[in-house]
């Protein structure tokens, strides 16, 4: 398989159960649901790319990413500021990648951050946020992450443990409640 062998693509809703899987499949069940997806496209509020086989058509990849303000990156780093975005409008947000993990390593998280961050370039945006998950001390999408120029700003500890119990979705490694961490990448 080579990356060439893939297309991306906006979501649609007739793509929403096969994104669910991915995502269910890397980040636990119902973390990502089909009425957050069908939110996502009705609001506008976040994007979804999906990255999909040609041959088959099978969804093997997505990522969900936005356009949001200094306020919002407040909200989401649980009231840490951060100084480079003081007064900025416009601030990409990673919310989350995934890659099935038959396909993984083969550099389609990569082809898909790489468009993702190319659209949010055009729309002249040049400051960006994504909220990593860490478990176990492993941060999965550091390392893609670090390749497009993210540096790590701070960690937040039990960041989904309200989120969890309150959306009842299970992570892969803890369920129910989680207790995972998030790692705050900037660039
Ligand atoms: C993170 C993820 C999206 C990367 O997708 P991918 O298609 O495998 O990415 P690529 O093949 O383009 O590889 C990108 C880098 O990630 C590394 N990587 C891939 N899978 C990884 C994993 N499970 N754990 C740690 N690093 C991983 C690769 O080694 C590569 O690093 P390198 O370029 O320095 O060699 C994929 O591993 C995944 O879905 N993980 C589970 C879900 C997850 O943690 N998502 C992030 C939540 S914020």
């Amino acid at each position: 398989m080579n990356e060439n062998e893939f297309r991306i693509e906006h979501l649609k809703s007739k793509d929403i159960p096969s994104t669910i899987k991915v995502f269910n499949s890397q980040l636990g069940k119902n973390y990502i649901t089909a009425t957050f997806l069908r939110d996502v496209l009705k609001e506008k509020m976040l994007y979804c790319k999906v990255i999909k086989e040609k041959a088959s058509n099978i969804i093997v990849g997505a990522c969900l990413y936005g356009i949001i303000d200094n306020s919002a990156t407040t909200e989401l780093t649980k009231g840490h500021e951060i100084d480079k975005f003081k007064n900025i409008k416009q601030i990409g947000f990673i919310k989350t990648i995934a890659v099935l993990s038959k396909y993984q390593n083969l550099g389609l998280g990569t082809k898909l951050l790489q468009d993702v961050l190319n659209e949010l370039n055009r729309k002249v945006v040049d400051m960006f946020i994504s909220t990593a998950w860490e478990h176990s001390g492993i941060t999965n999408v550091s390392s893609l992450l670090k390749k497009f120029g993210f540096v790590e700003k701070f960690k937040i500890c039990n960041y989904w443990y309200e989120d969890s119990l309150e959306k009842k979705y299970q992570c892969p490694v803890c369920g129910n409640p989680c207790h995972c961490n998030c790692v705050v990448y900037i660039k």
